[in-house]
């Protein structure tokens, strides 16, 4: 069984040398997943891999049944999530073609199926820490072993899209905290949490945040730009997968502990 799941989103539909084992199909409660699951094998462990769009890309951000997703990892065992995306670079440092593990989150998304809690029963799930420390620090030490720079933190700021942000938007989301901007790490992250899987990003920079950029913003840019960046992308994640613990230390996989009412 995959204990490790990797979602990826625009640019990475597949990941090159890998050697697809099996293609699983699941339907969820919650409906289906953005497409088959392919059972991989990175330094002889097992992990599932899902096209967040879809492998032909045909579901927006606002439309990916984020909770058939998480769900159908759950099922195939995974207990560690990394996900990986494309972001806008809102702060100095966050420049095109840097590689971000965020440490924080703001949710600015509306009308997204955000929890698997809808009642009866009622939940509420710690996320002071968003993000799974045990991950993060494997993916900062694959960092360091490759030798590919990553910037060691950062406040992603997930926004409903498909369209991108006006000027005024990205000056008030600065001033909120935010370092990056993007569309896909809510709920993808707090669904994850709610049952107990270990949650990690890896976030490029495609491009500069609207206004920070003097120019249009351009999906060809960030599509480029991801092209462009599979390459560490790929050389991080199979390192960060032989600093993955086997045993899990870290606070996501108690998160139903004392959350629940009644
Ligand atoms: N805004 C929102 N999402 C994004 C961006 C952006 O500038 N770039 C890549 N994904």
């Amino acid at each position: 069984m995959p204990e490790i799941g990797l979602i990826a989103g625009s640019g990475i539909y597949e990941i090159p040398g890998l050697v697809i084992k099996k293609k699983k199909r699941i339907v969820t409660p919650f409906g289906k997943p953005s497409d088959d699951y392919r059972i991989v094998e990175i330094n002889d462990v097992e992990i599932a891999f899902l096209p967040r769009h879809g492998s032909a890309h045909n579901i927006p951000p606002h439309r990916v049944n984020y909770r058939a997703n998480i769900w159908g990892l759950k099922e195939l065992g995974v207990k560690r999530i990394i996900s990986v995306s494309a972001v806008g670079g809102i702060s100095k440092e966050m420049k095109p073609g840097g590689i971000v593990i965020p440490d924080q989150v703001i949710d600015m998304t509306g009308g997204r199926n955000s929890t698997f809690y809808d009642g009866p029963e009622v939940v509420h799930i710690d996320f002071t820490e968003p993000y799974c420390p045990e991950i993060r620090k494997a993916l900062i030490k694959a960092g360091k072993k490759t030798g590919i720079v990553l910037i060691k933190g950062g406040a992603y700021i997930c926004t409903n899209g498909p369209r991108l942000e006006s000027k005024a938007e990205i000056m008030a989301y600065k001033i909120m905290g935010a370092d990056v901007v993007g569309m896909t790490a809510m709920p993808e992250a707090s669904l994850a949490r709610e049952l107990e899987i270990c949650f990690a990003g890896v976030s490029v920079v495609t491009n500069y945040a609207a206004g920070i950029s003097r120019t249009k913003l351009t999906t060809t840019e960030v599509l480029k730009t991801m092209k462009s960046s599979t390459a560490k992308i790929n050389m991080v994640l199979k390192e960060c997968i032989i600093h993955i613990p086997s045993k899990r230390k870290c606070p996501c996989k108690d998160a139903l502990k004392d959350s629940r009412m009644g």
